[in-house]
């Protein structure tokens, strides 16, 4: 199965976005394990503990996906919520976390009070959202004073060891392995242009402080094509 892709950077590809991920949820999962070799899924974690003593509280599971993190949460949070705008991404996922609150909605317009939130985790996920400045206010909003909003991601790279690896993995393997495990060689060239497309890590970083949270800082996972940046509102 293969179909056309958005174009990374194009401030109107949201349609285009979420009709890409509704074409690859059923393989998702799959296909990302393969990829990263089982690395998201320790990158996850990591991300996970930047979350402290908030991870018991009310949780956000932004741009949730097949739930990945709304699985690992679902244990130590008093209330889930999993909110992702492709319904067919959460339909997949949703065996992960049966209790969490789903909500089908877009980042950029939660449909959620103001500070409803002790933490919020968006993993790989920010990215993919045109204005991605419109998606990290809302998370202000969403937040309650002292809350922390975790991104884990692929910032555009900066370092030669990073831009080496995209260049070699992310341009060259994941469009070619994406085809394989999934079919769909246009999507995962899409999710490699992407990463080149948008922001390097300190640029998330401004946009956090510019958002209104008091401190931003991140920090490189390895191997370093994927990034923290753990956000604090006062
Ligand atoms: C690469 S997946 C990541 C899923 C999951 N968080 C993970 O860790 O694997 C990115 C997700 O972001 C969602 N997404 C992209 N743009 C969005 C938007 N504007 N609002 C809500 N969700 C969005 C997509 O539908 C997709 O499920």
């Amino acid at each position: 199965m293969t179909g056309s892709a958005p174009v990374a950077g194009d401030p109107g590809r949201a349609p285009a976005v979420r009709a890409m991920f509704a074409r690859i949820a059923p393989g998702y999962d799959r296909a990302n394990d393969v990829m990263s070799l089982g690395i998201a899924r320790l990158w996850r974690r990591l991300a996970l503990r930047e979350l402290g003593p908030s991870a018991s509280g009310d949780v956000l599971d932004l741009c949730a996906g097949t739930m990945d993190f709304s699985g690992l949460l679902a244990p130590s949070a008093r209330s889930l919520t999993a909110l992702d705008f492709c319904a067919e991404m959460l339909e997949a996922g949703r065996h992960k976390a049966p209790a969490a609150r789903v909500v089908c909605a877009d980042a950029r317009e939660m449909p959620f009070s103001a500070e409803s939130f002790d933490a919020i985790v968006a993993g790989f996920g920010i990215r993919n959202v045109p204005e991605p400045e419109r998606a990290v206010r809302e998370a202000a909003r969403v937040l309650r004073p002292g809350g922390v909003f975790v991104v884990v991601d692929f910032f555009r790279p900066t370092t030669w060891l990073a831009r080496l690896m995209d260049r070699s993995y992310n341009r060259l393997v994941l469009p070619i392995v994406g085809r394989l495990v999934s079919g769909d060689a246009a999507a995962y060239q899409y999710l490699a242009d992407s990463m080149g497309a948008w922001t390097d890590r300190a640029g998330f970083e401004y946009t956090c402080l510019d958002a209104g949270f008091a401190s931003a800082s991140g920090r490189d996972l390895f191997p370093p094509i994927a990034s923290i940046v753990v956000a604090r509102k006062s």
